[in-house]
């Protein structure tokens, strides 16, 4: 089996959070890497920042740029190594609005209606309307995916049925335009979703996300985890330390499931169903073990921070290399379509 290419892709929304790192980009890291027996890579990984994504919620633009290298920051101290995976924005490759025209024809509005990603976007948000180019997210998505001929994109839950719809238009285009020469133009790509793709907020109600302010984000150090952690909201029903607990309803234990060390999460457990273990200690357990993982990351993000014409610069090869990319999928296009013939 030849190598599946990988295109994943997170709007610039500034520095990231633990519901970003364990949701998607831990995973784009460990499939960065991963060598078959013989040495050989599996995938072959691009790595997109959606801005005009950004523009269905917010038409504010002014920290696009902050934000984008913010981002990418925590993308490089996360290990994204920019010799193996390309980082690059959408807006610079103009393939992806060339192509997201063509695919708007291929789907119908009641399609994209449906949703189920957009409807909750809608009602998190309180929107009241909705513009055209936000009802068609997942049509821009697709182009995303689909300019790179992407096989595999590791998401979060909510990105699963974009997914869908990206397959589902893939389907219609080769259904209906064929390559000469190569056939059908483009892949059906499927989804890869983490265990946990859907991180809990502090607040234990929502994911974590930035707009909710209940995040503990990778760029934090000791204190603040600790600080953050000591608002997290465990099990309401136990009260003083040495009330039993119960674990799968505290927002504190599911963090442990992903960062406590496997054979200490049993002790936790019971430690709390027993009641010998206090959230107090709890918390500040749970502390230490985010801090310890995201220690390496700080380290080089402080690194990248004092580089910054260093991060510019990858940016800029990125784009480079994705646009020779889009350039030769889209002269397939073309040719499939027969858009543009001369005689
Ligand atoms: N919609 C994705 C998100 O909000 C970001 C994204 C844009 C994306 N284009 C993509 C993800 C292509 C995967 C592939 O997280």
């Amino acid at each position: 089996m030849g190598t599946l290419r990988i295109l994943s892709g997170m709007r610039p929304t500034g520095q990231l959070h633990l519901g970003h790192y364990t949701g998607a980009l831990e995973s784009w890291v460990q499939q960065q890497n991963l060598l078959t027996e013989d040495g050989s890579k599996v995938y072959e990984t691009c790595f997109l920042i959606a801005d005009y994504h950004n523009l269905t919620t917010s038409l504010e633009t002014g920290e696009i740029y902050r934000n984008t290298l913010d981002m990418l920051i925590d993308w490089l101290a996360a290990g994204i190594d920019p010799e193996k995976s390309p980082v690059f924005r959408q807006s610079q490759i103009k393939e992806h609005t060339e192509l997201f025209l063509l695919f708007a024809m291929l789907i119908t509005s009641s399609r994209l209606e449906r949703n189920p990603t957009l409807k909750e976007q809608v009602r998190d948000l309180n929107m009241e309307s909705l513009t055209y180019g936000h009802l068609g997210y997942p049509v821009l998505q697709a182009a995303d995916i689909l300019l790179y001929k992407g096989e595999v994109v590791p998401v979060g839950e909510d990105q699963i049925p974009h997914v869908e719809i990206t397959r589902e238009i893939a389907r219609k285009f080769n259904n209906h335009y064929t390559h000469p020469v190569i056939g059908e133009v483009f892949p059906e790509p499927a989804p890869i979703i983490t265990k946990f793709s859907r991180l809990v907020g502090l607040d234990g109600k929502a994911k974590m996300s930035k707009s909710l302010g209940n995040t503990i984000l990778l760029a934090d150090g000791p204190e603040d985890v600790l600080r953050k952690m000591r608002t997290a909201v465990t099990d309401t029903a136990k009260i003083r330390k040495n009330d039993p607990g119960h674990p799968e309803a505290c927002t504190v234990f599911s963090y442990h499931g992903k960062f406590a060390p496997p054979d200490q999460l049993l002790c936790i457990e019971a430690g709390c169903r027993e009641g010998s273990l206090g959230c107090v200690d709890c918390k500040k357990m749970c502390a230490a073990y985010i801090s310890q993982e995201l220690e390496p990351l700080i380290e080089k993000r402080r690194d990248y921070e004092s580089h910054i014409d260093l991060v510019k610069n990858i940016l800029l090869e990125g784009e480079a290399k994705a646009k020779v990319i889009a350039r030769n999928t889209m002269q397939e296009v073309r040719t499939a379509m027969r858009l543009g013939e001369t005689t």
